[in-house]
């Protein structure tokens, strides 16, 4: 195995080595983000399903801890600890605390590949989520399924008890169930099948969160992944949650993605005070291999709410408590650039650095316009293998566009559609463009995160290149190199 320094991102989380898919019980205690994942801890590939930690106060510079829930080996069965959730039980609701303090229990599947079982397990933690012990009572739900699992748990105030939502993967259905104790489980209801039901449905989650920055104003989000043809993808539904049923609002023709790319995956939300959330998602790897590290985590992306003409719309932008630090976080600060004329040109940004690690916030004025945005990974010596990231007001769309990197790069990401767009609307002849690339991921959000996409790539270490391009374009941005 050759190690890829070149395609290890900076400010995006890696596990040091080995292989990571889901993000796990993505809780924040005490000033500090928990990650857990789903961590093979003795090969760069999947296996072994285990939960790895990982902890922030930053959302950037992560601190890696021991495997929190390694898989259970007996003699003649093999118990993988798949996707799942964690919840500070402050009332000591399960019993499972000690000393008068509650326990952090983690909810997650049980996953027995030999028997074709998935049940819902818990484990519990009295020493701050560094280690778990398994509840003696588990499984504390078993459907005697195969496909049944990554139970996502809160606690619900106005009923007093702690609600699941758990996904039955091949009849396209959330099941939600209601404890008081997260030991004995009530089923309440199931929502789906809806929207994008063509293959399995994994990972669902509901969050409440503010419309239009009015605290007064809450609508419920519910979240679900799927493998589409396109590739990994996820779907969302706006709705009420009474308690009992998550009613979606949806309408029934439409369905709504998350992310327009091919990436974005099996994202749970850390839920914080005040109807906030943070959502954090797995990037799906492409082909070429890493070392000795596979599978990443997205920037977490603060969530809320916007009304359209459309109805309400899921915004996502990129955490503020990485965007406030930008200044801090760059290797030389910030570079400004205010309302260059474009006329057809292209601009090279020689500031943007030295590896592709970088950060850009950008405001396009579109007067007369058919294509602006900007082209990366470029290499003088191998014209052409660029990848494209903008805005086309004639289709009006937000973009990304990998076709020449997938025909001439020597490492293609291997993406089922090399062109990923997302429709979206100038707003006052103004295109906003948030630019995050990460030395093998691009996240491009549109309008204030009105829009997102995000794809990998695999650019050789040499293709760094950056410039901004248009015809008859202003451009103000501002850019932060991130490989400090
Ligand atoms: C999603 C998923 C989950 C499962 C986990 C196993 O990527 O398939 O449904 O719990 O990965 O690693």
């Amino acid at each position: 195995d050759v190690s890829t320094p070149q395609w290890r991102p900076t400010y995006h989380f890696t596990p040091p080595q080995n292989w990571t898919n889901d993000p796990n019980g993505l809780i924040f205690l005490n000033g500090k983000y928990n990650l857990y994942f789903q961590n093979n801890p003795f090969e760069n590939k999947w296996g072994h399903m285990s939960w790895g930690h990982a902890t922030s106060t930053d959302l950037v510079h992560w601190d890696n801890l021991p495997v929190a829930i390694p898989e259970i080996v007996t003699k003649d069965t093999t118990t993988y600890i798949y996707s799942g959730s964690a919840v500070l039980d402050k009332n000591n609701t399960s019993g499972l605390g000690k000393d008068g303090k509650g326990p952090l229990v983690a909810i997650f599947t049980a996953d027995k590949p030999k028997q074709h079982n998935e049940s819902q397990y818990i484990a519990y933690s009295n020493d701050g989520g560094l280690s778990y012990t398994q509840y003696a009572g588990n499984p504390v739900i078993d459907l005697d399924k195969k496909d049944f699992r990554d139970p996502n748990v809160f606690w619900y105030e106005p009923t007093k008890q702690w609600i699941m939502t758990v996904a039955m993967v091949d009849e396209h259905m959330v099941r939600i169930y209601g404890s008081k104790n997260l030991k004995q489980w009530t089923r309440l209801s199931d929502f789906g099948p809806a929207g994008y039901t063509k293959s399995g449905w994994e990972c669902p989650s509901m969050v409440p969160l503010v419309v239009n920055g009015d605290k007064s104003k809450v609508k419920w989000v519910l979240f679900v992944s799927a493998f589409t043809d396109r590739g990994p993808g996820m779907q969302y539904f706006v709705g009420d949650f009474d308690g009992t049923n998550f009613k979606s609002d949806n309408s029934a023709t439409e369905t709504l993605p998350v992310d327009g790319g091919d990436a974005f995956y099996a994202a749970i939300p850390w839920r914080l005070a005040n109807h906030k959330a943070t959502l954090m998602g797995w990037l799906v790897p492409g082909k070429p291999d890493t070392y000795p590290w596979r599978g990443q985590m997205s920037i977490p992306r603060d969530l809320s709410l916007r009304a359209t003409s459309e109805g309400l719309r899921l915004i996502q932008q990129p955490a503020i408590t990485i965007k406030d630090k930008l200044n801090t976080l760059s290797a030389d600060g910030v570079f400004a650039m205010e309302s260059t004329d474009l006329r057809d040109k292209e601009v090279p940004l020689p500031k943007a650095g030295k590896t592709n690690a970088y950060w850009i916030d950008a405001e396009f004025a579109m007067a007369d316009v058919k294509v602006a945005g900007f082209k990366i990974a470029q290499n003088k010596d191998l014209p052409g293998n660029d990848i494209i990231i903008g805005y086309d007001a004639i289709k009006q769309q937000l973009f990304i566009d990998c076709t020449n990197a997938e025909k001439n790069n020597k490492q293609p990401a291997n993406h089922i559609q090399a062109v990923h767009m997302r429709p979206m609307k100038l707003l006052n002849g103004l295109v906003k463009i948030q630019l995050l690339v990460d030395r093998n991921s691009v996240e491009v959000f549109g309008n204030d995160g009105e829009k997102v996409i995000t794809t990998e790539i695999y650019p050789d270490a040499k293709s760094t290149g950056v410039s901004v391009f248009g015809n008859y374009v202003n451009v103000s941005l501002k850019l932060w190199r991130m490989d400090k």
